[in-house]
């Protein structure tokens, strides 16, 4: 994969994609949601290509489009730090449904309830706007999300 590697450091410098050899567990620490705009797309972009792997992720331009989708909704977790933990994205279709378009959890913060947290953030919000039904897609074999979606009801 040295090539697709080598495309994507135009991007992101190469440090931030590289293979993570083992992950070391954060610390326990106080999270905060908030709302996710253009002005995170580069760490946006990094947190997404640790999160999905084999060309399964994001580039920069669907996030541009996401960002100024007017129909789109965009939340980060972010630690005491101010770093983002996690992100989720989603987009309110025509037909008055919404459509979970992605949602990742950096992995020295999974198991934590943050996917959870952003989860219940998007329907409040969803709901306010009079939308009760989420659409998603999900690999059969990404068993952490079959298992987050399914207890998430
Ligand atoms: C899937 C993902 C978003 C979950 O994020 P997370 O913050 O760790 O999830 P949460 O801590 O909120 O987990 C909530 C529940 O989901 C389930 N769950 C989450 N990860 C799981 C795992 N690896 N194995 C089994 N169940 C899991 C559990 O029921 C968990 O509750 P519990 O911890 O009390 O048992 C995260 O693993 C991730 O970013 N994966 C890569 C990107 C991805 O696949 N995104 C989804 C695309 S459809």
């Amino acid at each position: 994969m040295a090539f697709l590697d080598s495309i994507r450091s135009f991007f992101v410098p190469a440090a931030e994609f590289g293979v993570e050899r083992a992950v070391v567990s954060a610390p326990p620490m106080a999270y905060a949601i908030k709302p996710l705009t253009e002005r995170d797309s580069k760490d946006v972009l990094r947190l997404n290509l640790r999160c999905f792997k084999n060309g399964e992720n994001y580039t920069r331009y669907t996030f541009a489009y996401l960002f100024n989708e007017p129909r789109s909704l965009s939340y980060k977790v972010v630690t005491d730090k101010g770093e983002m933990a996690a992100f989720a994205f989603a987009l309110i279709s025509t037909d008055g449904t919404a459509h979970l378009t992605t949602i990742g959890v950096a992995p020295e913060h999974r198991r934590r309830g943050l996917a959870n947290m952003l989860l219940r953030h998007l329907e409040d919000v969803l709901r306010i706007k009079g939308i009760s039904t989420i659409v998603l897609e999900l690999r059969v074999s990404n068993f952490a999300a079959k298992t987050l979606y399914t207890e998430a009801g």
